[in-house]
């Protein structure tokens, strides 16, 4: 039994805070943050809205392309740091919202994987026989997580949520979805939880070069592991769908593949580093514009806190 995808949505929200604006905030430049990043724009949550509300927009639209309605669902896993209670979780919420009830619904917390942890967590359901239909979400705030006097990482990060229903089948689909993680290096990069004695203290940080360090040698290997290991040649691939954290490490993995930067789907330069949502919106934003066909070998990837990395090759 394999898994496939049967529909995909996104979400970002509509305020736009670009490179000019951040000038305006800390000490910085547009010229810095596009050579560094490749950033130039992110979108930032309205004070109504939350990784609920945001995942509930781009699950409907998942729904909606795939043809199914939220009583089809076997399964809800939401992938985000920024939920606004421990519980109830997003996901639980998110059923709510979706007028549906019943159906396993919880949080799995990656950080920048958290889509593709999803995406394996809801392969490996489907496989074993225990799901049919699993929607699977990345949503996150980050723009509230960040100092906004901390030049080093509000710069980084925006807001938004990728959604994905997963769907049994008996041909692929989903060659292979893993997790890895290395929690020696946990100390680079943290979100607190809130200190209730202060409620100050729980910027994210960030120990930026020792990470992108960390990333970049990690995916290389990581990448061409995953397209050896189930067969296939680097030629074979179509697309590759990367956490979009910093065009450097998107375009050192391409290398890597030897793939030209025309087949691998780039949106931060309008979004900046989503978290758990970024493949999510990549992957849908590539199907949506037609990029990548049915039929098409695809492989998404994601690093990020933890430290934690991900994969999936996919047959669309
Ligand atoms: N504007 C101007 N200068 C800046 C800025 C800024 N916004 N931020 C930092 N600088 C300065 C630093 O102070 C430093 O100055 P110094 O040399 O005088 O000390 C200099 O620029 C170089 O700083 P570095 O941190 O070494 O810059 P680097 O080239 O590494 O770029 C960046 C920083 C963009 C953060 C990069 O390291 C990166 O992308 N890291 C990986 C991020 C990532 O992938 N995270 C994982 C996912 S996130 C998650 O899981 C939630």
């Amino acid at each position: 039994m394999y898994s496939k995808i049967l529909g995909t949505g996104s979400y970002t929200p509509e305020t736009v805070r670009t490179n000019a604006d951040l000038e305006k905030m800390v000490e910085t430049s547009d010229e810095w943050i596009v050579e560094r990043t490749g950033i130039k724009e992110r979108r930032i949550a309205g004070a109504d809205e939350t990784a609920a509300t945001m995942a509930y927009k781009a699950s409907l639209k998942a729904l909606e392309a795939a043809n199914l309605t939220a009583n089809d669902l076997d399964l809800i896993i939401v992938g985000t740091s920024t939920g606004s209670y421990a519980f109830p979780s997003v996901a639980c919420e998110l059923q709510k919202m979706l007028g549906t009830t019943g159906q396993g619904a919880f949080d799995l917390s990656a950080a920048c994987t958290g889509f593709n942890y999803a995406l394996t967590v809801a392969n490996s359901f489907i496989q074993a026989g225990n799901a049919k239909k699993v929607l699977i979400v990345g949503s996150d705030i980050m723009s509230r997580t960040c100092d906004p006097t901390d030049r080093t990482t509000i710069i980084l990060f925006g807001d938004g949520a990728g959604a994905c229903i997963l769907g049994a089948s008996e041909e692929p689909g989903v060659y292979s979805a893993n997790v890895k993680a290395d929690g020696s290096h946990s100390e680079l990069l943290k979100l607190p939880t809130i200190d209730r004695n202060n409620p100050e203290s729980s910027y994210l940080y960030m120990k930026g070069n020792e990470v992108f360090r960390i990333a970049v040698n990690t995916l290389s290997s990581l990448v061409v592991n995953t397209i050896e290991e189930n067969g296939f040649q680097k030629s074979d691939l179509k697309w590759l769908v990367p956490h979009q954290a910093n065009l450097r490490i998107i375009a050192a993995t391409a290398k890597k593949l030897g793939l030209p930067m025309e087949q691998v789907i780039v949106n931060l330069d309008k979004y900046g580093n989503t978290s758990g949502a970024s493949v999510g919106i990549a992957l849908d934003e590539g199907i949506r514009s037609g990029k990548i066909k049915r039929g098409d070998l695809i492989l998404l990837e994601s690093f990020g806190g933890g430290l934690t990395s991900a994969s999936a090759l996919i047959k669309y």
